[in-house]
């Protein structure tokens, strides 16, 4: 008996993709450090050989090239352990990975960085993929990284391997990532309101922070404004318990933010807006999160603001006229507010920010509830009509 050609083909094709994870990547020229590092942390990675439907993001030797211009660099440089895993477990994919499945929109994959020191999402830190012009395919990570697909869909028997140019960095809290952003003011106005400790440790959330044109614009009507008043913007900024990726924010939707008021998306031409600030930076991913650059502050008086998309930029809410000086950055509690060089993040002024603002809000959680700072849990329509009522009254009681 002899077999057809087609049938030599397929079972060559079944040996090819039944290779375990490790020797797939063993026996590929361009992933030997990769290769070492896995063998390294044996005791992270030989869990995931044994798995299925999962991806593994490699990245090749180029990519270890270049590491210490990473936001890793560091980390790699002191040989830590701890951070190392982390950032191995975050190159692990849960569900397989096929490109051809990717589209302009940018898709969220779960990954198995679900330690609670790095991570605080419901199903694990993500990372974003998207096909650009030329069906080039970037992952989007931490700290507004961008690694470029070179070899797509490599199979193994538990997946698909997808070897990258640079590695992913794991998403950080919204502190250090708003160094990365230039969003000074946002972060000076969360340390002003006592904010910093819960939001930082807060799961599940949404951002829309304001850049500093946005305060800049409006810095007269700032000035002076009272520990409790910038709570009050600041909450209406944020959304608990939700991880919403623009892709998930239709027309009209309504979010709850923290202050008890609602927050409504609208969708014009291209543009997303949420009130009547529009998005400008989409899915920049946090620890805890996702965080939309937009481009006013919100008012939580004016829940029914619209944008008029036939316009470039939306004027301002809040009433003010422009300062010189960037609102709030006073409020930092380190002295280094301008912005870091592009990826470098991890400088001991970064560290600073974030602990002294932990430090300087303990509790803050407890303080803000006494202001009305309640979190309605109704999703139904009467319930979200009462949470309204009830985080209007409350906002009012406070003022
Ligand atoms: C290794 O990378 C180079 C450059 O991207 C590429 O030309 C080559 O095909 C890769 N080798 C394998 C085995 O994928
Ligand atoms: C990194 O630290 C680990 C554990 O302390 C040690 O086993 C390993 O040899 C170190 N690696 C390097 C490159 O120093
Ligand atoms: C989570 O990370 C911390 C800090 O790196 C580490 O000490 C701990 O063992 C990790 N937990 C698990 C379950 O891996
Ligand atoms: C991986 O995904 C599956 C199916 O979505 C889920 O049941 C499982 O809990 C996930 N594993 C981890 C570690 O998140
Ligand atoms: C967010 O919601 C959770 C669960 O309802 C709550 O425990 C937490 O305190 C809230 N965080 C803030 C900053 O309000
Ligand atoms: C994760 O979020 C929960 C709920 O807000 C919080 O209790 C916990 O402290 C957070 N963990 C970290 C490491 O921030
Ligand atoms: C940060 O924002 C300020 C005010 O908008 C601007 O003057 C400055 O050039 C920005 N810096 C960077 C690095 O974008
Ligand atoms: C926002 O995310 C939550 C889960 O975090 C989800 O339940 C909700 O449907 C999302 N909202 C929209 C408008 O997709
Ligand atoms: C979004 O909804 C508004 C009404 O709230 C409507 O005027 C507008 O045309 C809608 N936009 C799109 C893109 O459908
Ligand atoms: C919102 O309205 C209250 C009550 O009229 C007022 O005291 C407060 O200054 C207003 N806040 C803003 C940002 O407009
Ligand atoms: C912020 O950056 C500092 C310095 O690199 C780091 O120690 C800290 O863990 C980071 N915070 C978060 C939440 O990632």
């Amino acid at each position: 008996m002899h077999f057809t050609r087609t049938t030599v083909l397929s079972s060559l094709a079944l040996i090819a993709s039944a290779q375990d994870l490790t020797s797939v990547i063993a026996e590929n020229e361009n992933l030997t450090r990769f290769s070492e590092l896995i063998s390294q942390y044996a005791d992270v990675t030989s869990p995931f050989a044994a798995l299925n439907r999962i991806s593994v993001i490699a990245p090749s030797n180029a990519a270890f090239d270049k590491l210490q211009f990473s936001a890793l660099g560091p980390a790699f440089a002191n040989n830590d352990t701890d951070i190392i895993r982390s950032v191995i477990e975050y190159h692990i994919i849960n569900g397989t990975l096929q490109t051809s499945t990717l589209t302009s929109s940018p898709t969220f994959l779960s990954t198995y960085l679900t330690n609670d020191t790095y991570s605080n999402v419901t199903g694990g830190s993500a990372i974003g993929a998207v096909k650009q012009a030329g069906n080039v395919i970037v992952l989007l990570s931490g700290l507004g990284s961008r690694s470029t697909l070179t070899n797509p869909d490599i199979p193994f028997e538990g997946g698909t391997i997808q070897i990258v140019d640079t590695l992913c960095v794991p998403p950080e809290g919204f502190l250090n990532t708003s160094r990365v952003f230039n969003l000074t003011a946002a972060a000076g106005a969360v340390a002003k309101a006592e904010l910093s400790d819960s939001i930082e440790n807060a799961r599940d959330v949404t951002i829309f922070a304001p850049n500093n044109d946005a305060f800049t614009r409006i810095g007269s009507g700032l000035a002076g404004m009272s520990v409790e008043e910038v709570r009050n913007i600041i909450g209406y900024h944020v959304v608990n318990g939700t991880v919403n990726y623009s892709s998930m924010l239709q027309n009209n939707t309504q979010l709850q933010s923290l202050s008890g008021r609602p927050l409504t998306i609208y969708k014009g031409g291209n543009a997303l807006y949420v009130n009547n600030a529009q998005l400008l930076q989409q899915d920049i991913l946090l620890s805890n999160g996702v965080l939309h650059v937009i481009e006013n502050v919100l008012n939580y008086n004016a829940t029914s603001a619209t944008p008029n998309p036939q316009i470039p930029s939306q004027p301002p809410i809040i009433p003010g006229t422009s300062v010189f000086d960037i609102p709030f950055t006073s409020d930092l509690p380190s002295t280094e507010t301008t912005a870091p060089e592009e990826g470098i993040t991890t400088d001991a002024s970064g560290a600073t920010i974030t602990d002294e603002a932990l430090a300087s809000s303990t509790s803050s959680f407890s303080t803000s509830r006494s202001t009305g700072f309640a979190v309605p849990t109704g999703r139904s329509d009467s319930g979200v009509m009462a949470a309204v009522v009830g985080g209007a009254a409350l906002l009012a009681a406070a003022l």
